[in-house]
């Protein structure tokens, strides 16, 4: 897919298809009209006869017969004005692109959907949510489609109008790493292991990233026997991968992600049903690596620790088993009574590293971790818990960039439910079924001594099972948008 920003008036500019966004119940704003006298009233003709509405998620296409550069008009409903929002706009481009794509067969696309008057928006941002919602929208995952491939409709390229060299160019950068994300949450499980997690991030070396991989050896060495007690059922070998990405910040914000490739549950092995998208069990750092990269991309002048602790979770000879008390890198002692609950165990590992040897000045972890959160919110927000100045931050960027956050308390009476008989924590919360997102949040708590901390639980978030606007099915790329908001905006 090829994508380029064009300047230059409405009716020079050639593609199949020039795609605008419309509230509705709105009169038509200056730019379309202009077009809409030079096309008859094709346009306004539409709107007077309710052939288009501007209802949400709405297309309607209008064929320029010829008189025109652009072959066709596409217009977006963007729903109610008062009731809309930057999200509104990128999701009604998420959704023109699939739709323009699978059903009218577009391939070349001309964007200018962002001389839509959102409220409260600049421009600029409308640039840049735009840009991030087609390409998210056009994205898709074909890497392993081998039969008719060529008639699968595919989107080949967009054009975004304007003036706005670098809102486009951060919304494409931001989708680009998003979508690098999906990637490698869509990959077999089989395939992309820990070690091909680890090369992935290699690559990163390129944009000037500092990658330090420890493999199974180091590791050990290292102390982290948390991580290596979840490794121990798998025959493949863990990896911990720090990438660094030096724009020249003050702080040092480190990023660290879930990364268990395949969670199988372990001994305490899943039902079938659950266990189909445990692929996706290491969204956390696949959004750690699309953080990064955008990061690097967009030469921001922050610096960031992305942090992935990667293992498989297997039952197996050697397999970690429900009893088992573990010693931590922090030194405290893990107690074991579901080996299903394997990813709190490898992230007190990357939270001690992430205060102990980068010495972060903030910590946020990013994990697919309780299936208790999806029964909370669902797909449609993360959950947020740790310190409030931290977690207020995640939310106000959770709102600016579309990947919405909530939060839940941590108060010190969850604390007392990790507490273990014969340990220090336990991986279990001691009231059977309850708070499972707030326990497993409180374990990580104990492996942050005395850094500001957050932890984004995006087990509802990372996957989806839909097409929904700018979502496809699969990895959705959730978090990268609103932690490159969040270092951003972090002093
Ligand atoms: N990876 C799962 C959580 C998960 C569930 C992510 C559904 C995405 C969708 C995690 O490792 C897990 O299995 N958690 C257990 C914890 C329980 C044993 C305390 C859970 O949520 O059931
Ligand atoms: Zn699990
Ligand atoms: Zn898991």
């Amino acid at each position: 897919m090829k994508t380029s920003v064009v300047s230059g008036t409405l009716d020079s500019i050639e593609t199949e298809v020039m795609v605008f966004a419309h509230f509705a119940e709105e009169p038509l704003p200056e730019e379309i009209l202009k077009l809409d006298e030079k096309l008859n009233d094709a346009i306004s003709k539409k709107l007077k006869m309710k052939e288009f509405t501007g209802e949400f998620r709405q297309v309607h296409v209008i064929s320029t017969l010829g008189n025109f550069p652009a072959k066709n008009i596409a217009l977006v409903g963007l729903g109610k004005k008062s009731d809309s929002s930057l999200d509104f706009l990128r999701r009604a481009a998420g959704h023109a692109m699939k739709d323009l794509r699978d059903l009218s067969g577009f391939t070349k696309f001309a964007i200018a959907a962002h001389l839509a008057d959102v409220p409260d928006s600049t421009i600029e941002e409308r640039a840049q949510a735009v840009a991030e919602g087609s390409i998210l929208g056009a994205y898709q995952f074909l890497k392993y489609k081998t039969v008719d491939v060529e008639k699968i409709k595919k989107v080949k390229e967009i054009k975004f109008i304007g003036d706005f060299e670098n809102a486009f160019k951060r919304g494409r950068v931001i989708a680009e790493s998003a979508c690098l994300s999906r990637d490698v949450v869509n990959e077999p499980p089989s395939v992309f292991t820990p070690v091909a997690m680890a090369e992935e991030a290699g690559k990163l070396e390129e944009l000037g990233v500092k990658v330090t991989v420890l493999d199974e050896k180091q590791i050990e060495d290292k102390g982290m026997h948390a991580l290596l007690a979840v490794n121990s059922g798998s025959v493949v070998p863990p990896r911990f991968v720090v990438m660094e990405y030096d724009g020249g910040g003050t702080k040092k914000v480190a990023v660290v992600g879930k990364g268990i490739t395949f969670d199988s549950g372990g001994l305490n092995i899943k039902p079938g049903e659950s266990m189909l998208t445990m692929k996706s069990d290491m969204a956390g750092a696949a959004t750690v690596l699309g953080i990064v990269r955008a990061c690097a991309e967009l030469k921001l002048p922050v610096r960031v620790f992305g942090v992935m602790a990667l293992t498989e979770n297997m039952p197996g000879q050697n397999a970690y088993k429900p009893g088992d008390i573990v010693r931590s890198y922090s030194g405290k002692t893990i107690e074991v009574l579901n080996t299903d609950a394997e990813g709190r165990i490898v992230l007190a590992d990357a939270l001690t590293y992430a205060e102990r040897d980068i010495e972060a000045d903030v910590i946020v972890d990013l994990a697919t971790l309780t299936g208790a959160c999806v029964v909370a919110l669902g797909n449609v927000c993360g959950g947020v818990l740790g310190d409030d100045a931290v977690v207020k931050k995640l939310i106000d960027s959770g709102t600016c960039t579309g990947d919405r956050l909530w939060q839940l308390p941590l108060w010190k009476e969850y604390q007392e439910q990790v507490v273990s008989d014969i340990g220090d924590v336990r991986n279990l919360g001691k009231v059977r079924r309850s708070a499972g997102t707030i326990t497993a949040a409180a374990f990580l708590r104990a492996f942050v001594a005395r850094t500001p901390w957050a932890h984004v639980d995006i087990a509802g978030t990372g996957w989806s099972d839909d097409d929904v606007d700018y979502i496809r099915k699969g990895g959705t790329g959730f978090g990268v948008r609103l932690m490159v908001d969040f270092l951003e905006k972090f002093k």
